[in-house]
């Protein structure tokens, strides 16, 4: 018997959203085997590494078994070029951001939950009902008390920062939005800054779908917001837009005007060596002009794949959002029924693995999330398959 175990992780159930749905298609899989399911469930990247990043991750490897140019640990910031082609991508918006308030990570997962460690232990998380389970799970097992905030499909599934208590929380805000795929307008992102600013609240903003904005007027960062310096950390990441969902990279910047900056570097000199020196190789070559363009090339073959699945949406009139600027689709269950049952069901009769999104909280609940990084042969298949299940 071992005491003083955490038990809030205890209280979240045993198993986390993108498992639970693996377990039940393995199960599926274990009992019809041979069965061609269709791959529209977790956000996975299917197309292969730009071949900039792929030489980039050759010579970095060369490099470290080259008595001359091995080097052991790096730079736990991150690597310095690195951190200055990311302030120059903010540049290009507008953004002005130094090199020191950039920290080049292991993916956005790892901070987006760790960011927790910041504040005091029984403080409040704000989190977007639905959203990436991440913000839930890791405040719960950090002692936090959660309020939950409802994005309501008659707002367009866009959060706004009304009826709220003023008071002092940790704000989870993903944009584009991980289920619904909608994306915070300037007005509405201005709204949230001035009420972390009054309420002495900070905001995380999950910027991860951020490459995937189609339309030139809406911010892809929260720094574009005038006072966001003041309260907000940003975390991105290279693994939906530059294909790393294996190769693990991302960042989270904090400006120096934060009080947030300087708890982060220490509490980060204790956790974190910095990411591996490879992945920085292969980030730095995503983010040259010949690695945005090959990104680019494959953003927009994913959300080609989400414009086949909303067309065959649209023509048999089944309710849904997002598809527009992020690799997801938002879908109303069929009849009624509950997401796990459509998920189970869309998965036994039909083949194709979706993401239930009751998953991504209670209000989820009715909702199936469907991505579009499979192949388009896949992709035009699952859309036919799912018509004949509505
Ligand atoms: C998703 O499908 O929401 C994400 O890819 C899962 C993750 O990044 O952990």
């Amino acid at each position: 018997m071992i005491h003083g175990l955490n038990g809030d992780i205890e209280q979240l159930g045993e198993r986390y959203l993108f498992a639970e749905a693996e377990r039940r298609v393995a199960k599926f899989r274990a009992s019809h085997p041979g069965a061609e399911l269709v791959r529209l469930g977790i956000g996975d990247v299917t197309l292969p590494l730009p071949e900039v990043v792929v030489r980039a991750l050759v010579r970095g490897a060369e490099a470290l078994g080259d008595p001359e140019k091995f080097v052991g640990y790096g730079d736990s910031m991150g690597d310095i070029s690195l951190r200055r082609a990311i302030c120059e991508r903010y540049a290009r918006r507008g953004v002005d951001l130094n090199e020191n308030e950039i920290f080049v990570n292991d993916g956005a997962k790892g901070d987006l939950g760790s960011i927790c460690e910041l504040f005091e232990v029984g403080g409040t998380s704000l989190i977007v009902d639905p959203s990436y389970p991440v913000y839930f799970d890791a405040s719960v097992m950090a002692h936090r008390k959660i309020f939950s905030l409802e994005a309501r499909a008659e707002d367009g599934y866009i959060p706004l920062p009304h009826g709220i208590p003023r008071e002092p929380m940790l704000i989870y805000l993903c944009s584009p939005s991980n289920p619904t795929g909608t994306v915070i307008p300037r007005d509405a992102l201005g709204e949230w800054v001035e009420f972390a600013i009054l309420s002495g609240s900070a905001i995380v903003f999950d910027a991860a779908y951020e490459a995937y904005i189609s339309d030139a007027s809406l911010p892809h960062s929260i720094f574009e917001i005038p006072g966001a310096e003041k309260c907000a950390v940003e975390v991105c990441s290279l693994s939906k837009s530059a294909g790393f969902t294996g190769l693990r990279c991302g960042w989270c910047a904090i400006s120096e005007k934060s009080p947030l900056h300087a708890l982060w570097a220490r509490r980060r000199s204790a956790r974190f060596n910095g990411a591996c020196r490879l992945t920085e190789c292969g980030a730095l070559a995503a983010l040259s002009p010949e690695g945005e363009a090959a990104c680019r090339e494959r953003i927009d073959y994913y959300m080609a794949g989400a414009k086949i699945l909303a067309s065959a949406l649209t023509s048999r009139k089944i309710s849904y959002v997002g598809g527009l600027h992020a690799p997801y689709l938002w879908v109303d269950c069929p009849d009624g029924s509950d997401s796990w049952e459509a998920f189970d069901a869309l998965l036994e009769r039909v083949g194709v693995i979706s993401t239930p999104g009751v998953g991504f909280g209670a209000s989820g609940e009715g909702h199936l999330r469907l991505s579009s990084f499979a192949p388009h042969e896949e992709i035009q298949r699952g859309a036919e398959r799912i018509l004949s299940f509505f």
